[in-house]
Parts: C-alpha cells; structure tokens; sequence
C-alpha cells in the first residue's frame, strides 16, 4: 500500500499542468541557505519547472553548480537590476520575474498548460499549496503567513468568492503579496503588456497593479479551504549586515 502511494505521487498524468516557479535571486550571505532549502521543497513537486533568474551581470557560478545539482527541471537566466535601481528598488525582483515571463513568451504556446507563481528564494512552502494553485483557470489567490507585521494576510471569501483583503496595508485592489496568487500560463501569453513596473513604482502596489492588468476580483479563484490555510509564509532571512565576515581572507571555501 506504502509503494503504490509513493508511485501514485510519483506519476505525472501527461495532461497535468506545469508548474512554472519563477525565482528572482541576488547575491546575499543566506542566498545559498535560502536556496538549497528551496530546492529541497520544490524537487518533491511532480510536473514542475523552476525558472531561477539571477539578478546579477553575469551568472554566477554557485548558482550554476547549486542548479546542476539540485534534480529539477529548471531554467537559469540572469538580467541586472536597471541602473535607477541599483541603490535600492521599490519592486526588488521585478526586473528578474518580467524576465522569466519574457522566457515563458518565447518558449511556451496556447498548447501548453501550466501555472505561473512567483516564488521569492527566502519564503516557506508548504508542499500542498502546489497541488492547490495547479489547476487555476485564471488567477488564484490564498492567504500568505507573517507578512505586512501580521501573523497573515488572506482574501476574504462569501460564498465562494473573494470579496475583499484582510490586510495590513489596506487600499490596495488586490491586497495581496507576491506569494499570494498564481495566474494561468495562457493569461501569461495571452497578455504580453502584463509586466511588473520598476520605474516609478509605488512601494507595496506592485502586485495589485500587476494583477489588475490581468483579472477582475469577482473572477478569482479562492484555494486553501476557501482562504482558510496558510500554506506559504513570508519567512524572510537575516538582513546581509548581521553576516558581514562571510569569508575567511584567502580561504577557497563555497559559501
Ligand atoms: C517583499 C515581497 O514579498 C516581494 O515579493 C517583493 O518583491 C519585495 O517585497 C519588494 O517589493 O521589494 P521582501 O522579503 O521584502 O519581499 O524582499 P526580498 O526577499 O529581499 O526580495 C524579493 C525577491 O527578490 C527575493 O527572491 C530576492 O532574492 C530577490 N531580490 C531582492 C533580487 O533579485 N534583487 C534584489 O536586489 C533584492
Ligand atoms: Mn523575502
């Protein structure tokens, strides 16, 4: 009985949505720690496509080795932040997931079914949000743990629908967070103009104006026991100052 659960995880049905995961990431003491405890979730996730996109020049060798390594289908790619955002962005990222739909444009049609989620390399996901968001028709919305100085924030739901935000930061169309909703891979295509704005970005609308070019509140779809469940939280790790002495001088050591 174990074995034959174990497979019916294991077996991806030929018609089973992907999932595309796109990860922005930069160079930050934890960025390896964030990383590989990622991956350790989203290797469990059958039919999944993981969309790392560096936020650097050039990309960088730990990122290439940790990916080579890591047992998932992935796509490395790698955009800089624009310059009028080099000393600090209001959208940290947004460069980097544009990027990685650009990608989704260029390498994926009307034929193929999939979901697209942006997942942030310092957050913690609970295996069975996945399962939740992968059969979104549109764009599909949860509440997401400890975020905007709350314990969550999630859509409020009446009879199946979401009719509002339980939030911190109120005024906003869509009062969600980035780990919050997933949209269709055909949204996606079908809606190239669908992209998030760096510049002169309000801090915090990011996701509302981003989601308001695609969908309606009326039209999304409630997951998670009818917004219910935290299965993400907004984890966010140690800021880089805390790590200044990274390296030893002249020690060849992977960090
Ligand atoms: C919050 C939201 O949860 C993010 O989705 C949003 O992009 C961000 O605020 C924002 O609007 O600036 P927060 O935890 O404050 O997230 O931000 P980070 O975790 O520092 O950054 C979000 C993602 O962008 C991470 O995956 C991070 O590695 C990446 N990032 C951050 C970059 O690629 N470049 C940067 O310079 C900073
Ligand atoms: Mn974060």
């Amino acid at each position: 009985m174990a074995v034959m659960l174990h497979l019916s995880l294991m077996e991806t049905p030929p018609d089973m949505p992907v999932i595309y995961v796109i990860t922005p990431t930069h160079m930050r003491p934890t960025q390896k720690a964030d990383l590989t405890r990622l991956g350790n979730t989203l290797r469990q996730v059958p039919n999944l496509h993981w969309i790392v996109v560096e936020d650097a020049e050039v990309k960088s060798l730990k990122v290439t080795k940790f990916l080579l390594n890591s047992r998932i289908p992935y796509t490395h790619l790698n955009a800089p932040k624009p310059d009028y955002c080099q000393s600090g962005c209001v959208a940290r990222g947004s460069e980097q997931r544009n990027l990685g739909m650009d990608w989704l444009r260029q390498n994926r049609g009307p034929l193929d079914s999939g979901v697209v989620y942006f997942g942030d390399d310092d957050n913690t996901y609970d295996l069975e949000l996945f399962e939740e968001m992968r059969y979104t028709k549109q764009v599909s919305v949860w509440p997401v743990g400890l975020i905007a100085a709350r314990w969550y924030e999630r859509p409020l739901v009446r009879d199946g629908k979401v009719v509002g935000w339980y939030t911190g930061f109120p005024g906003r169309k869509f009062g969600t967070d980035m780990a919050g909703f997933a949209v269709n891979l055909n949204l996606i295509l079908a809606n190239p103009e669908a992209r998030f704005v760096l510049k002169g970005a309000q801090s915090g609308m990011q996701e509302s104006d981003f989601l308001s070019k695609l969908t309606k509140l009326e039209y999304l779809e409630p997951k998670a026991n009818n917004c219910t469940k935290i299965l993400v939280w907004h984890t966010r790790t140690e800021s880089a100052p805390l790590y200044k002495h990274v390296k030893e001088k002249n020690v060849d050591i992977e960090a």
